[in-house]
């Protein structure tokens, strides 16, 4: 957390908003910006927003030519749908400039950076010296959605954890790095990237579940070229990126997906991918 003056405004927000669910319907509701502060310390995004419906907003422009909200929009309505639940996001207006964010809602429980790296660092181990189910399934979940949308950017830093009482709870941030739409669709981030690094790291403290992982191919895999469409339907439209748009629905009713999916299992169940 950088500034006092930002820490001032999160408490202020965790004060004014109490945790809120979204529809699908509502999801890109704008809320107009009413303060800006500094982001956190080495982040790229823009700025953090109070904004006028009490959230505080982590607010993110498009970067270095990437159409970084129109696939924040995308993959984050894509995340949900597959039951990998970011946390909640809006247009965010700035009413004197006329620019729009995409801006992801800091939670009312997000746990301090101490915390979530100690969660993520934790071994749990059964007395039989067994992995438990959570976290180490919801991680091999995200490994098969991240490597499916090409996202090679995530670090630890791009999952948040919540505290529900003493249980934790995980949403993947950050998915202006997925890069479904660049390569070709049977490749996949490379071994160097920080998707592949950190998923290795997690994968010996909590385990890899293949069955799980291969869930998340099946889930991705039976959602329809409709609803995959209104997403983009979701967003403003000066946020897309029509050829990045049409490629990805390209794919999606295509043969790109078969192949693509098919490509994932075999690397998860041989594990060359993993
Ligand atoms: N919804 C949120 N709740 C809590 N913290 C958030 C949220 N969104 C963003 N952050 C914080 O802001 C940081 C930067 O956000 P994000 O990762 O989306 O942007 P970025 O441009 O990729 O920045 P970076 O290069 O640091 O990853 C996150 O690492 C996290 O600390
Ligand atoms: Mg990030």
């Amino acid at each position: 957390m950088a500034s006092s003056e930002y820490q001032v405004s999160a408490r202020m927000a965790n004060l004014i908003t109490s945790e809120r669910l979204q529809s699908s319907q509502d999801v890109l509701f704008p809320v107009r910006l009413l303060t800006r502060e500094r982001p956190p310390e080495g982040a790229h995004i823009s700025h953090v927003s109070l904004a006028d419906d009490g959230g505080l907003y982590y607010c993110k422009r498009d970067q270095d030519g990437a159409p970084s909200r129109m696939r924040e929009a995308l993959f984050s309505q894509l995340a949900r749908e597959v039951n990998l639940p970011t946390p909640a996001f809006r247009v965010v207006e700035d009413q004197d400039t006329g620019e729009s964010f995409f801006g992801s809602m800091r939670e009312t429980s997000t746990v301090d950076d101490v915390q979530r790296k100690k969660f993520l660092r934790t071994e749990r181990r059964d007395e039989l010296g067994r992995f438990p189910e959570f976290p180490g399934r919801w991680f091999s979940q995200l490994y098969a959605f991240d490597l499916f949308i090409h996202n090679w950017d995530r670090s630890a830093a791009n999952i948040i954890v919540l505290s529900d009482g003493p249980r934790r709870r995980l949403c993947p941030i950050d998915f202006a790095a997925a890069e479904l739409a660049l390569h070709p669709f049977n490749q996949f981030p490379v071994a160097s990237c920080e998707t592949v690094q950190v998923a290795r790291r997690l994968r010996i403290v909590h385990g890899f579940f293949a069955d799980s992982a291969l869930q998340m191919l099946k889930l991705l895999q039976a959602v329809p070229i409709a609803v995959f469409e209104s997403f983009f339907r979701a967003m403003p439209s000066d946020w897309l990126h029509t050829e990045e748009r049409d490629i990805l629905c390209a794919f999606w009713a295509g043969e790109g997906m078969h192949i693509r999916i098919e490509e994932l299992q075999r690397g998860i169940t041989d594990g060359q991918i993993l």
